[in-house]
């Protein structure tokens, strides 16, 4: 299994995950959350269309998103195998994915959703730290750096995400049940939706998720 999308609420793990998963099994992890985070902080027209709608927890609109990928499928970046985090997030972005593997003669392996509770989200996200130049995330308390606020791999200080803030997180939720949960049922009707829990050690997450995998 070399093709895959990772489903599920804010914080359920799926960058976590997705960044070490790829690396065990040599496939890209493209994160489109990392793209446009990408875009605002260089300024780019995508960045200055996207930024509105992040820092409200908002969807970016589906066009931008779909066209983003669409690059991506045709120039051959996901041919060596995948794992998409984040996209696709909508019906309409699941639907236009589907199309695009058609004409590009791709097949999409598994969608694996990670489940979380809600409180367990908030409790996450409101101990969410990042590195801003090598990328690492941390969270207070489980898994902090040796010296407080500054990155373990390069001394870098450490940062919060703007859309971590309690009332973003809480409907960043709200999102994800409206637009983002109904691509369940999608991938359900398509047989390869399965479900992780995510609800447990990162460590124990991930050799579900390699069970999964070498299934
Ligand atoms: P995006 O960056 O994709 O955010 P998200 O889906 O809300 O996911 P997060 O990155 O917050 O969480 P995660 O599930 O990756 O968890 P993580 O591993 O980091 O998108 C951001 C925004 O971009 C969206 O709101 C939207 O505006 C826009 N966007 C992106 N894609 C879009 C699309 N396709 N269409 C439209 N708009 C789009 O973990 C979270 C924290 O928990 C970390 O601190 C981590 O250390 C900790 N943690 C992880 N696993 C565990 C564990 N097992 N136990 C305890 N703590 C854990």
């Amino acid at each position: 299994m070399k093709n895959m999308i990772f489903l599920g609420p804010p914080g359920s793990g799926k960058g976590t995950q997705a960044v070490k998963l790829a690396e065990k099994i040599g496939v890209i992890h493209l994160s489109t959350g990392d793209l446009l985070r990408t875009a605002v902080k260089e300024g780019t027209d995508l960045g200055k269309q996207a930024k509105e709608y992040m820092e409200k927890g908002e969807l970016v609109p589906d066009h931008l998103l779909i066209g983003l990928i669409e690059t991506k499928v045709t120039n051959g970046y996901l041919s060596n195998g995948f794992i998409l985090d984040g996209f696709p997030r909508t019906v309409p972005q699941a639907e236009s994915l589907k199309k695009m593997f058609v004409k590009n003669n791709m097949n999409m392996d598994s969608a694996i959703l990670l489940q979380v509770s809600d409180e367990e989200v908030v409790r996450r996200l409101s101990g969410r730290w990042f590195c801003p130049t090598c990328q690492r995330t941390y969270n207070h308390p489980s898994n902090m750096p040796k010296n407080e606020g500054v990155c373990d791999d390069d001394g870098a200080k450490l940062q919060r995400r703007p859309d971590d803030e309690e009332s973003v997180v809480r409907n960043r939720l709200e999102v994800y049940k409206k637009q983002t949960q109904p691509i369940e049922e999608f991938y359900r009707n398509e047989s390869i939706l399965i479900e992780v829990t995510g609800e447990q050690a990162p460590t124990a997450v991930f050799e579900d998720l390699l069970k999964v995998v070498n299934k």
